[in-house]
């Protein structure tokens, strides 16, 4: 209901913003949710941090059936490789599918699963199960086998879970792609691991519009010797060529396959899946996650975090699967807890900026994750669209992937939860499988713009850069202190590389997480971003060396520095600054050409805000191009010190040039 817009009411609405910007108001728990909450007592800090691998290991039983229980939690015989409940068996489609249906949940609703043209698929665990068996089956006959790795590129449709799903009931480990990647991109993703089949689609709807992705993905998967197999979803009808030999179709293989396929129990140190992600160099790195502690961090984070109630809760996760939160709370997550979710197909302003709404009030969503990405596009759009959806059903509102600002945490907390829903801002990573920093619903009073403190049995820490000593107030690294069951465990083949980046800071058990952050005198968390060449661009993570290294692939370009930009919409936008080759006037047209060869080896996500013309690029003597100065110049601020600069006339020469853009700009 809105409340009238009396001077009164404005100013007092003022002045709580002002006090939030001040950090000085908390949002407790609304009395209503802390008195049927989960969690309740504080005291479930003080009882993980007493032993936490007893606790850890205490809710991995609680939240799953093992087949074999472990007898161990933690073994750190070996740091950084970290192992956790090693002589545990346990399978995770079984965990996410067999047990509901095994305890009479068959009907329930796995997915409310709604298309961009107004579709309605409501999955039910039992379907879930049927299909995930059939496809298990149907990789088996094609060849795959336990411990290959499988490709996954696929829009949000009920397959991808069933094809992650199916991985996992025989052991295969899948290596999923964000749709929004482009072909290019699932090559390197392909080879690098080695993938020995890749499921994929014949087109993809966004918008209206249909992107034949089958016909891209052979453009780029030829020659790829690993690769046996490609499987094809029907997913929108648009003819694709399918090659003999290695192409199928994803009906036909399901239609032809065994409908049982019992699964089978994996080590718990068995690798779950591979997810990509961007580090600070050009080459993603391949975060390998295993199964019983990444299904032990995801299940448990799922069900407290969110205060699930799995019998009555409708949870929706607006991420998309290709990303971390799409795989631990879309697929596993959920799922392993019983939880009926929606899974929306497509776009927030397709068919109309409403939609969101619409479906939260026709499924009757309870409980909404988002980013703070999406938020502020809403506000842009307006209160006024909200409002004119039942939004009651919404008890509990969360938020990921990069700082909220709180003028958008308010936002939320007003227009979307009508006041009386507590909001969890969660900060993880890819890297942790689960999430770290968050508020408890039922406990914590929460500060807008803060992830405030760590879920019980995690330690963290921000501590000071040159030695590595805790800051108790105050800016610094953040650190988490000790392993915890879903860290990943390595970069796919490449080993070092993970102790090079994560651990050789500060040492083997200290885990370096790439943010700055600071603390308050209430011992909250605030994360600030990332210290590394890494890019938020709405909650998606790029590193500037691949933007750059796609951006100087233009035969036109000479060089160019990539840094992010702060920007209202997307938390951070690209913006690049590129020189050409002598003798090539910069035009529309190279720019357009540039841009377009970002979102051809990338993806269009990546594709630069701004291209910035430079006859020269800032450079220490040693040759490094100074960033921060770059920084400086795009933010229009005082440029800071360039002493250390070979050429300080450079940064004159730039300063006009972003002038002259400007004024192109008005
Ligand atoms: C950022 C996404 C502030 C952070 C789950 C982290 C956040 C990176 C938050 C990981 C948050 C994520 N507040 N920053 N609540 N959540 N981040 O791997 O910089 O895609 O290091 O995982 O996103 O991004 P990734």
């Amino acid at each position: 209901m809105a409340t009238e817009a009396t001077p009164d009411r404005l100013a007092s609405d003022l002045a709580r913003e002002l006090e939030v910007m001040l950090e000085i108001e908390k949002f407790p728990p609304p009395e209503g949710f802390r008195e049927s909450a989960l969690w309740s007592d504080p005291a479930i800090y003080e009882e993980a941090a007493a032993d936490p691998v007893a606790w850890w290991t205490a809710k991995s039983k609680e939240v799953l059936d093992w087949d074999v229980e472990p007898t161990e939690g933690l073994n750190d015989s070996n740091p950084p490789f970290y192992k956790w409940f090693e002589d545990g068996r346990i399978n995770a489609s079984a965990q996410c599918l067999d047990r509901h249906v095994a305890v009479g949940n068959g009907e329930r609703v796995a997915y409310h699963w709604r298309g961009e043209e107004g579709e309605r698929r409501d999955v039910t665990y039992a379907e879930l199960l049927d299909s995930t068996q059939r496809f298990a089956n149907a990789l088996k006959d094609l060849g795959v086998e336990k411990g290959d790795v499988v490709g996954i590129y696929l829009p949000m449709i009920p397959e991808v879970a069933v094809a992650m799903l199916a991985c996992a009931r025989i052991g295969a480990i899948h290596n999923v792609v964000f749709g929004g990647f482009s072909a290019e991109s699932v090559r390197e993703r392909m080879e690098f691991a080695e993938a020995k089949a890749l499921v994929t689609v014949d087109g993809a709807r966004r918008k209206g519009k249909t992107a034949p992705i089958k016909e891209q993905v052979d453009e780029e998967m030829g020659d790829l010797a690993s690769l046996k197999t490609i499987v094809v979803v029907r997913a929108t009808g648009t003819p694709c060529p399918m090659t003999e030999g290695r192409d199928v179709f994803y009906d036909e293989v399901c239609a032809a396959a065994d409908p049982e396929c019992p699964a089978e129990p994996m080590e718990a140190e068995h690798p779950l899946f591979i997810l990509y992600t961007s580090g600070s160099t050009a080459s993603p790195k391949g975060i390998l996650h295993t199964t019983g502690g990444y299904l032990t961090g995801a299940t448990t984070t799922h069900k407290y975090v969110f205060d699930l109630k799995p019998e009555s809760d409708v949870w929706w996760c607006a991420a998309d699967v290709g990303w971390i939160t799409g795989h631990s709370y879309i697929v596993y997550g959920p799922l392993a807890n019983g939880a009926t979710s929606v899974m929306w197909e497509g776009a927030p302003d397709y068919p109309h900026q409403g939609i969101w709404w619409e479906i939260a009030q026709e499924t009757k969503a309870t409980i909404l994750y988002a980013a703070p990405t999406a938020i502020r596009t809403f506000i842009k759009w307006g209160a006024d669209i909200p409002a004119r959806y039942d939004l009651s059903s919404l008890r509990l509102l969360g938020s990921v992937g990069e700082p909220i600002n709180p003028k958008a945490w308010l936002w939320y907390h007003k227009v979307i939860g009508g006041e009386r829903c507590p909001i969890v801002d969660t900060w993880w990573q890819t890297e942790t499988g689960s999430i770290m920093i968050t508020p408890l619903p039922g406990i914590t009073a929460t500060k807008p713009g803060s992830a405030t403190t760590p879920f019980p049995g995690v330690s963290a820490e921000v501590v000071d850069e040159k030695d590595g000593t805790p800051v108790a107030e105050g800016q610094g690294l953040l650190m988490l202190e000790r392993p915890w069951p879903s860290m990943l465990r390595t970069l796919y083949k490449e080993d070092e590389r993970f102790v090079e980046t994560y651990f050789s800071k500060f040492g083997k058990d200290r885990y370096l997480v790439g943010d700055a952050a600071r603390r308050d005198s209430d011992g909250y968390f605030w994360v600030i971003g990332r210290i590394d060449d890494v890019v938020n661009v709405s909650g998606h993570r790029l590193s500037t060396a691949e933007v750059e290294s796609a951006i100087v692939a233009h035969e036109k370009v000479a060089e160019a520095a990539v840094i992010g930009q702060s920007d209202p919409d997307t938390g951070q936008a690209i913006c690049a600054f590129v020189t050409l080759n002598g003798g090539v006037e910069p035009s529309e047209e190279v720019m357009a050409g540039i841009r377009d060869g970002v979102a051809a080896r990338i993806g269009k996500f990546a594709r630069p805000k701004r291209v910035i013309w430079a006859d020269d690029l800032p450079k220490t003597r040693s040759g490094k191009i100074m960033r921060r100065l770059l920084r400086d110049i795009a933010e229009g601020r005082a440029l800071g010190d360039v002493t250390t600069l070979r050429d300080p006339g450079v940064m004159a020469e730039l300063e006009k040039q972003v002038a002259a853009e400007r004024e192109n700009d008005d």
